[in-house]
């Protein structure tokens, strides 16, 4: 069912932020075809025997190294991570890109970022990518304590970093959606990731800051007058085939459905992909 999976060679085992695991890979057949928001099968046996299709998204690209980066999301049961465990030099069976490429607008310079730990790795790769093209970004970075939060060295130091925790170890005492207002005139574009509670509290705050989640609004308001001219919200799934086929990762919304592994994870609030007309 769907693409033939490629080898991948594991080069090391890391982490993005404490107890959240990341892979480096080697991935010669695959790395020209990533982009930001796609992620990355890997096939893998479980308790049991039983060969998963494991959702990693794809957290950094060295195409000099010739080296993948995808994040192990946390499993549902909180169990051990078997992926976590391997050892250099072991040999996966990826399939990808699954998904499709979070879409930028071409004229948008000032992207503002939302995310909380759990929705980090959606969105660091676009914002390395958009940074190193000379973007404009700011990130307001969302956790719960001090403890938890990805270290700012994985991030260019031309983005942006603002931290809210919800305990008040560090920056802003409460959530990020609480700097929205601050930042909501200066973005042309934004982009969330992370729970439903800070996705669904990014909506309502650049909604009351004018933003509209339709597409046609993105070609009929000036950069910086009146707010970011369009949202996206990264959905994540976390296992499922990845070709469309079974339905497991299906978003539902007013505007219908969204099959987060082929015109996933970006949707807009309201429901549709809000992907520009020819974008990939
Ligand atoms: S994971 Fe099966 S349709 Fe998306």
């Amino acid at each position: 069912m769907g693409a033939t999976p490629v080898r991948a060679q594991l080069l090391a085992v890391g982490e993005l932020a404490p107890g959240r695991s990341a892979l480096l890979l080697r991935l010669p057949e695959l790395i020209a075809s990533l982009r930001a928001g796609h992620a990355l099968h890997i096939l893998h046996a479980e308790a049991g025997g039983y060969r998963l299709r494991r959702v990693t998204p794809v957290t950094q690209i060295d195409l000099i190294a010739g080296s993948v980066q995808v994040a192990l999301q946390p499993r549902a049961d909180g169990g051990r991570d078997s992926l976590a465990e391997l050892v250099p030099g072991a040999q996966l069976s990826v399939v990808g890109p699954i998904g499709q490429p979070i879409d930028i607008d071409s004229d948008a310079l000032q992207i503002l970022i939302v995310t909380d730990v759990e929705g980090f790795p959606w969105v660091r790769l676009l914002a390395t990518s958009l940074a190193a093209a000379g973007r404009s970004v700011t990130m307001l970075l969302e956790s719960n304590t001090a403890a938890e939060i990805p270290p700012a060295s994985l991030l260019p130091e031309s983005v942006e970093i603002h931290v809210a925790t919800k305990d008040g170890s560090l920056g802003h005492h409460g959530s990020a959606a609480d700097l929205i207002a601050t930042y909501a005139a200066w973005a042309d574009q934004a982009v969330a990731a992370g729970s439903s509670e800070l996705l669904s509290a990014t909506t309502l705050q650049l909604r009351a800051s004018g933003v509209s989640d339709r597409t046609s609004a993105r070609v009929s308001r000036p950069r910086g007058e009146g707010g970011a001219k369009r949202l996206q919200l990264i959905m994540a799934h976390e296992i499922g085939c990845g070709s469309g086929v079974c339905g497991g990762c299906t978003y539902q919304s007013a505007a219908g459905s969204v099959r987060l592994c082929k015109e996933g994870p970006a949707v807009t609030p309201s429901g549709g992909t809000g992907r520009t007309r020819g974008a990939r």
